[in-house]
């Protein structure tokens, strides 16, 4: 499973990427609006800490689908390669997705709160399908079974489409579809550091070396 960070702050995605095996970063208009008024500089000031390599996220604001496509092929040449686009499932959006991946753009499909949703935007040809887990548990339904729904869709339907799950609270939800083999996940930094806070953990390790240390020296030669 490919684990993305799910967030802004340059600093804490520079730490995540040093530390943990992280795949990229995803942003959205609300996660940018948190980190101060000049966006793409954030976005820039990302791509640095990231590397050339990782992918970066960045979404679409327009609700028209031409203008959809022309911002996403500014996004597009302003932030090069490993650059993906992130469009709404809505039929303005699901409209550019199918014109944006005939030429070759990387889409992902956000916003999916439906296993419709992920189907119609697999087959218009998005390579990644986002759907919010913690906000579709919010309204009542099953996150997570949404998620592996669409996972299934796209598997039965030999379509080339990834799930990229997002918006967690927890790292339960990020294990169950882990295990369940969900292609990727995005999640917050604290969703991130929460997969390895374990207080017996830190007492095992810090065990050890008490214990060595009673013996030899502080360390091997
Ligand atoms: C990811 O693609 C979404 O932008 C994000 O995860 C939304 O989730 P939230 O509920 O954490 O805002």
């Amino acid at each position: 499973m490919k684990l993305f960070i799910d967030d802004a702050n340059v600093r804490m995605i520079e730490w995540l990427c040093a530390y943990y095996p992280i795949d990229g970063v995803t942003t959205n208009p609300s996660i940018l609006a948190r980190y101060g008024t000049k966006p793409v500089e954030t976005l820039k000031a990302i791509r640095k800490v990231i590397g050339k390599d990782r992918l970066l996220f960045v979404q679409t604001l327009s609700s028209e689908s031409d203008k959809i496509m022309q911002e996403a092929r500014k996004i597009s040449w302003e932030f090069k390669d490993n650059t993906v686009i992130k469009i709404p499932v809505v039929p303005e959006g699901l409209r550019a997705i199918e014109y944006l991946a005939k030429e070759g753009l990387e889409i992902c499909a956000t916003a999916v709160y439906t296993p419709m949703q992920g189907y119609l935007a697999a087959k218009a040809g998005a390579k990644y399908i986002a759907p919010y887990v913690n906000r579709i548990d919010n309204l009542g339904y099953d996150g997570i079974g949404v998620a592996k729904t669409i996972q299934e869709i796209i598997e039965n339907n030999d379509m080339e489409a990834e799930v990229l799950a997002a918006a967690f609270r927890n790292s339960q939800q990020v294990l169950e579809l882990c295990r369940f083999g969900i292609a990727a996940c995005t999640a917050s930094p604290e969703v991130i550091t929460g997969f390895l806070k374990n207080a017996e953990v830190t007492a095992a390790v810090n065990g050890f070396a008490a214990d060595f240390a009673q013996i030899s020296p502080k360390d091997w030669f």
